[in-house]
């Protein structure tokens, strides 16, 4: 019987040459998983190629909803920013990919999944740890970090080899997109003082391109998670998609990073996330009407700790899933609404409203209304000062 693998097809050349080195390297018959996260792929296109190529089964698989549902909005909800600015897109997007990778090969008895990253990145660490987490029997196959070859070597295996490719849609960027994000590498990027030209991106226009007139947008939350957009209730896909658009349109969204990699690198990495600025922030000012102040700053140390988690390709672990509950628990208030304004690469929140907010105006406003006791901060004056005073008394001066 012929062993079986695996292998994560996205289409392109490095997946598409894999699928015929593989074949051949491991004398193994090769299943294809393609994937649409929202990243634009001709699933359809990408199947047929994958069986002209020689693939014995060829799956592709609309895992949008899913990848919002179980992936995007838990990370939301923690506030997951890797090193403060990046969304995660990549990262999330990677986990997803190997469970089904691991249920097909659960399905045909394959005895290896394989990938096509390199050896530089954090997405082999991902596929690789999630794999191992997953099923920690299987094989794990990485033909890009084993085969030596370069672009030019691969196009001319593709043509000894008679694979069809569409070489004419590649970039001079390495781009990885999903809903939550597009991440672009690589050519003039790795300059970190030039400013990226304008054909890097692709979600959003420059700022001086945007209207001079500014949208409003207004994002409701219910538990911490985003339901609705200007008062309509949407799917998450479609919510992300909308945002993608509409703050894409006003230059919201364009990270510049540099960025430190797992494997050691620092790297220049651009990312346009549009939707993922504007719920980033809007579910932040969320939680500061929402959350005590204690839950807020506590919280903010363990959205670090998640986002290092997603990062670093520990998505299937205990220790996530224990942050996963931590988090989950903070969001059980956190819903209402949110006013922000988009504007030329800007997005300000400007107004917050909520049936849980903590904010009480009778307690904060300056005007006869106010209902806080000002004679009580005497007392709490008096005990809070009173540790300074007692060592100022004791021991001189606290200068
Ligand atoms: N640096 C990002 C990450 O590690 C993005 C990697 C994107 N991959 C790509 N082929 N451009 O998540």
């Amino acid at each position: 019987m012929t062993e079986k693998i695996v292998l994560a097809y996205s289409g392109g050349l490095d997946t598409s040459v894999a699928v015929r080195w593989l074949q051949e390297k491991y004398d193994a018959e090769i299943a294809t998983l393609t994937m649409d996260m929202g990243g634009k792929v001709d699933l359809e296109g990408a199947r047929q190629r994958a069986l002209d190529i020689g693939a014995v089964r060829a799956d592709v698989l609309d895992a949008r909803d899913e990848f919002i549902a179980e992936y995007v909005w838990p990370a939301l909800q923690a506030g997951a920013l890797y090193e403060g600015i990046y969304p995660l897109a990549t990262a999330l997007g990677r986990p997803l990919i190997v469970k089904h990778l691991v249920r097909i090969a659960q399905e045909e008895k394959a005895y290896a999944v394989a990938h096509g990253c390199t050896g530089k990145g954090n997405d082999q660490v991902r596929f690789d740890v999630s794999a191992a987490a997953l099923a920690p029997q299987i094989k794990v196959l990485a033909p890009a970090r084993e085969w030596g070859m370069s672009r030019d070597d691969e196009i001319a295996y593709a043509q000894e080899k008679h694979i069809e490719l569409d070489l004419n849609k590649r970039s001079p960027y390495s781009v990885d997109e999903n809903l939550w994000g597009r991440s672009i590498e690589a050519g003039d990027l790795e300059d970190p003082w030039a400013e990226p030209p304008e054909e890097a991106y692709a979600w959003t226009v420059a700022p001086a391109a945007a209207p001079d007139e500014a949208r409003y947008v207004e994002i409701t939350f219910s538990r911490g998670i985003p339901v609705a957009v200007d008062g309509e209730k949407l799917s998450g896909t479609t919510l992300v998609e909308m945002l993608n658009e509409i703050a894409g349109q006003h230059s919201v969204g364009r990270i510049d990073h540099i960025e430190n990699r797992l494997v050691g690198i620092k790297s220049r990495e651009i990312y346009e996330a549009p939707a993922a600025v504007v719920l980033h922030q809007a579910h932040r000012a969320m939680e500061s009407m929402c959350l005590s102040k204690e839950q807020a700053r506590f919280k903010e140390r363990m959205g670090q700790e998640y986002a290092d988690m997603v990062y670093n390709g520990l998505w299937f672990s205990a220790h996530r899933r224990d942050l996963d509950a931590y988090v989950r628990s903070t969001q059980t208030h956190v819903s209402g609404t949110i006013r922000a304004r988009l504007y030329k690469g800007t997005c300000a929140v400007v107004g917050r409203s909520s049936g849980e907010s903590l904010y009480r105006h009778d307690l904060a406003t300056y005007d006869a209304s106010d209902t806080f006791d000002h004679q009580a901060s005497v007392g709490f004056i008096h005990l809070f000062g009173l540790p300074v005073r007692t060592q100022a008394e004791v021991q001189g001066d606290q200068q």
